[in-house]
């Protein structure tokens, strides 16, 4: 009735942005990431006949409504497969500091999967665990694995079809990540996924150039190439960012220091340094370099203004049970 998980975040290279079910959370695109080391969610899940309701302890302190709320869905879902109605507590902490602005669902609903299945006896293959992970998070359905995965969209109305695979790579990357902001962000990537859909004009063509970027980024890491990976990366970030500004309102992710580290990177690249720029839904900088100019891709962006520290993180683990 109890278990301890461990998962990783991802970032990802080709971005998921936007869903074809709401409900089932099935992404309108596929994506592709890579999961980091170093930026871990461990998390105990334990299930109690005496519990009245689900209880969840976030960093050591008890959660909100909103959040506890979201992990108590999830958690029907595993009580459901498993045959089980016991309310469950959650005790859930991140190895990184939580106001590093990285704070992540991936890691969070990836951990919390693997905890949950096997406190309440179930053993899932990894297929079945990203899809599960995936309906708490899209990006979680990836964190079931390590370095390089890619989510498939898939077609089926009932979402059997959508999880992620690991890909399997000789590429030596590293993600520097340049924390610009200890706020929480802004628009949540749920919401602001939705919002575009809904009111973008260029949410079409985003959607439409995902298949190309897939398969550019799969022939890419196939072929070792680097330079091939990083172009891709940053275009299908930049892509994703344009069909939000497009939005209406827009959602903007990007402060002064994302648009300077961007412009940063583009300079490293000018000067020889292999470094992409990619961003989330908030405004950290990430860079992809390999694992010989990490370090001076840190120090460069570390410089920039706004940035208030960097870390170089290799590629992560699979999700683990830890007890
Ligand atoms: C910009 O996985 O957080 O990071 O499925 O609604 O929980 P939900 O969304 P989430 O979206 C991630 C968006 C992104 C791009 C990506 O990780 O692919």
């Amino acid at each position: 009735m109890r278990a301890v998980a461990e998962a990783r975040t991802n970032i990802a290279l080709v971005k998921y942005w936007g869903k074809r079910d709401a409900r089932l959370n099935l992404p309108a695109v596929g994506s592709l990431s890579l999961t980091l080391d170093g930026l871990t969610t461990r998390t105990e899940v334990r299930f109690d006949a005496a519990l009245a309701a689900d209880e969840l302890a976030l960093n050591g302190a008890p959660a909100d409504a909103a959040a506890t709320a979201r992990v108590s869905k999830f958690l029907d879902l595993v009580r459901a497969r498993a045959g089980r109605a016991e309310r469950a507590r959650v005790v859930s902490a991140n190895d990184f500091p939580t106001a590093a602005g990285l704070a992540s669902s991936a890691s969070a609903f990836a951990a919390l999967a693997l905890a949950a299945t096997r406190a309440a006896g179930l053993e899932l293959a990894a297929r079945e665990l990203s899809i599960l992970a995936r309906r708490g998070s899209g990006s979680a359905a990836r964190s079931v694995f390590g370095g390089f995965a890619q989510m498939h969209k898939g077609t089926r109305a009932d979402g059997e079809d959508s999880f992620a695979e690991p890909i399997e790579s000789d590429l030596d990357v590293r993600m520097v990540v340049a924390v610009t902001t200890d706020a929480a962000k802004a628009t949540l990537s749920t919401d602001g996924m939705r919002h575009t859909m809904e009111t973008s004009p260029y949410y079409a063509a985003w959607v439409a150039l995902s298949d190309g970027d897939l398969a550019d980024a799969r022939r890419a890491i196939a072929a070792g190439d680097l330079e091939a990976l990083g172009a891709v990366t940053e275009r299908s970030a930049l892509a994703m960012h344009a069909s939000a500004l497009a939005a209406r309102p827009a959602v903007v992710y990007f402060s002064g220091a994302t648009v300077d580290g961007y412009r940063a990177v583009q300079a490293m690249r000018k000067a020889g340094v292999p470094a992409w720029f990619t961003c989330d839904a908030g405004p950290h900088v990430k860079a992809l370099t390999d694992a010989a100019h990490a370090p001076e891709v840190a120090r460069r962006l570390a410089e920039v203004p706004g940035v208030l520290r960097t870390r170089i993180a290799a590629p992560g683990a699979p999700a683990k049970v830890l007890e």
